[in-house]
């Protein structure tokens, strides 16, 4: 097994330990006290295994430098702009906490980097009026929806790991994007060397990796009439610990922030975290099933795994813990 292998199967198992733990701990307010012994020990043994698999994670040694060509880009999912957009106040808040924390008085040229339907491109707009705005996608339905909200920007369908600017932004905003992309060692520094001098980047990501809501994806893929279908999909990778990004960016810029928040969203309607991970998280899993009614099983199944996880509140919402990671450099 190479080192790419053994943590990305450190990572499966993390995330089969950590929905472990959690029904193990909802077990314990139980009202039978054999069962909250019996989640005790389970508890217990989890912990054991979570241990063993840090301990092994730490004897991978770091991977070589690959020679040769770059690995080839992984597919993008197909986007659907109005499923994504069916909670675009609860994944504007982020975006706004983001352009909060941006010192910029009057940059000249603003990229929205990852600008899906341009609702974020949009407040960047409003915020500089007087910047000449780029949005960059790889999606063309994200980016007709973008161009009609926004007729005075350019948009542009292009690879956020290879497209280079015309000239030098002097701010490069990226909200709930850059996750997407493989080898942040590499995406991350190139964007900071594609800025004008003291220009700022800023960027926001979800750092949901071992949340039931995405742990579950591969989990109900690999059992059901789909998971042949399915075999070959890749979840999306975990990204970087918030001290991994610190130690990468850090040599090259000037200035430095790196936060995390937890919302706690509260989502309206039935299967509420399915419908949000039915825009995001899902989209490479629904985009290998072809048939409709299998599509639907499989969303069903998912729905009805995270029901123990996340369950309606009293007053009908679903409670979505979700965790992010927001950083702000300045070079
Ligand atoms: C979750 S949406 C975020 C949209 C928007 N930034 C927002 O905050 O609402 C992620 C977007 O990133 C785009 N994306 C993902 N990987 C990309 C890549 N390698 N190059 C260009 N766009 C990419 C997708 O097409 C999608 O529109």
């Amino acid at each position: 097994m190479n080192n790419d292998q053994a943590k990305r199967l450190s990572h499966d198992v993390r995330g089969a330990l950590t929905t472990a733990m959690l029904v193990a701990e909802r077990l314990q307010s139980h009202s039978d006290p054999a069962v909250v012994r019996y989640a005790g020990m389970i508890a217990q043994a989890i912990e054991t295994a979570t241990s063993a698999v840090r301990a092994g994670l730490q004897t991978i040694a770091p991977a070589p430098p690959q020679p040769g060509p770059p690995p080839p880009r992984l597919p993008q999912p197909g986007w659907d702009p109005t499923q994504y957009l069916r909670f675009s106040d609860e994944r504007m808040r982020p975006a706004l906490d983001l352009m909060e924390r941006i010192d910029s008085a009057a940059p000249g040229l603003v990229i929205d980097l990852g600008c899906g339907p341009g609702n974020v491109t949009q407040l960047l707009s409003a915020r500089w009026p007087q910047a000449r705005l780029i949005g960059v996608d790889a999606s063309g339905p994200m980016l007709a929806r973008a161009q009609a909200a926004l007729p005075g920007a350019s948009f542009i369908k292009a690879d956020i790991a290879t497209w280079t600017p015309d000239a030098k932004p002097d701010v490069i905003y990226s909200n709930a994007a850059l996750h997407w992309l493989p080898d942040h060692s590499a995406v991350f520094p190139r964007l900071l060397s594609l800025l004008a001098p003291g220009g700022l980047l800023a960027v926001q990501m979800p750092l949901m990796h071992d949340a039931p809501f995405r742990t579950l994806i591969p989990q109900v893929a690999a059992k059901g009439p789909w998971a042949a279908a399915l075999a070959h999909v890749a979840p999306v990778a975990p990204i970087l610990s918030p001290d991994e990004y610190w130690d990468m960016l850090r040599p090259h810029v000037t200035a430095l922030d790196i936060w995390e928040t937890t919302y706690r969203h509260a989502l309206e309607g039935d299967d509420a975290v399915m419908q949000w991970a039915s825009g995001t998280s899902l989209r490479p899993f629904l985009d290998a099933l072809h048939d409709e009614g299998m599509r639907h099983d499989f969303r069903q199944a998912y729905a009805e795994a995270l029901r123990p996880f996340y369950p309606r509140r009293a007053d009908g919402t679903t409670s979505l813990p979700f965790h992010r990671l927001f950083i702000v450099g300045r070079v």
